[in-house]
């Protein structure tokens, strides 16, 4: 459904969990009382559980924790608010990738890390061409833009930078179990809690921007993942203080400017040795996919420019990211 700007109201206003009388929400909504009822009933198709009770009026059930621009904002850090040019909070796009994309290819540009959040994705993209389930109100997914002036090349590792910028912000928040899965996956016990989707817009060989996706289960529905192919987790399984979605998003963003301050200054070689103490399968047997090869070895780490070092047969091989798929033997 498209979110308009009144059903968006009326979320605000029950999202306190509290009743709210048909009154009121015809009010916001701009109709009579008695045309409420149909109204409210687009919340359903958002996932919103809306309970009515005759003589009390609306409610939501515990109601919902919405992304809110200036709370976000006054949790950042100050050398976050001084590198940050824009945080923008779309309620629903088909993808916060694709958004940051359309715009750096149609208006000119946009300033180095410009942010765009949403509360919900019609479209969002994983990598490797799958989709990334993206329901409203309930995790977080957010896109920032990054100048880059010597093309590609300055982008080697970033992808596994950004993942060590989320373990970080995810300790923060209290979840010191996070490991990461090469290239840039973040789990919880061999389960998906995350992921990073970079892409590419302008001169691969000079001047170009990175958009670094993100996207973090937060409390994913059970009903939203029934066609995901591989384990998958929600913050509110690993820590209780996972209902706050401003301050994950504020520890989210904090740290990956922290991460890029540093990758800016040394490459991703500054941040391999924490890269490689986070990494699940370091020392360990895996296989690995490619789309033509499929090889069986051990997991040595990354080199400086992230890419994954396997022994294999008692030779090191490296592999570059791409469409490869790594799992534990
Ligand atoms: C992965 O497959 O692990 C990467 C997932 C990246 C998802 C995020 S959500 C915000 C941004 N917008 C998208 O369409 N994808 C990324």
């Amino acid at each position: 459904m498209n979110l308009n700007e009144k059903i968006l109201a009326v979320i605000g206003l029950l999202s306190d969990g509290e009743f709210h009388s048909g009154e009121e929400l015809g009010e916001v909504l701009g109709v009579t009382r008695a045309a409420v009822w149909k109204q409210v009933q687009a919340l359903e198709s958002l996932g919103v559980k809306l309970e009515s009770v005759r003589g009390k009026g609306y409610r939501i059930e515990d109601g919902v924790d919405l992304l809110d621009q200036k709370a976000i904002h006054s949790k950042l850090t100050d050398s976050t608010k001084e590198k940050l040019s824009h945080l923008e909070l779309v309620p629903e796009l088909a993808s916060t990738n694709q958004y940051l994309l359309d715009k750096l290819n149609t208006s000119g540009g946009l300033s180095s890390a410009h942010i765009c959040m949403s509360e919900m994705q019609t479209a969002g993209r994983g990598r490797r061409g799958r989709t990334w389930q993206s329901p409203f109100a309930k995790n977080i997914y957010f896109s920032c833009v990054w100048h880059f002036e010597n093309g590609v090349a300055g982008m080697e590792g970033l992808s596994l930078a950004v993942g060590v910028a989320i373990v970080r912000a995810l300790e923060k928040i209290g979840l010191k179990k996070a490991s990461l899965k090469w290239p840039n996956d973040i789990l919880v016990e061999q389960a998906k809690l995350g992921g990073v989707l970079i892409e590419i817009a302008g001169d691969v060989a000079g001047d170009c921007d990175a958009v670094i996706g993100v996207g973090l289960n937060v409390s994913m529905p059970e009903e939203a993942m029934t066609e995901v192919d591989q384990p998958w987790v929600s913050l509110s399984q690993c820590v209780s203080r996972a209902t706050d979605r401003n301050g994950i998003a504020a520890a989210l963003i904090n740290c990956l400017f922290e991460v890029m301050k540093e990758f800016e200054r040394g490459g991703f070689a500054a941040l391999k040795n924490e890269w490689e103490s986070y990494c699940t399968h370091l020392g360990k047997g895996v296989s690995l996919q490619t789309p033509s090869e499929s090889f069986e070895g051990r997991m040595l780490g990354v080199s400086e420019s992230g890419s994954l070092r396997l022994e294999v047969n008692g030779e090191e091989k490296e592999f570059l990211g791409g469409e490869v798929s790594l799992r534990a033997r």
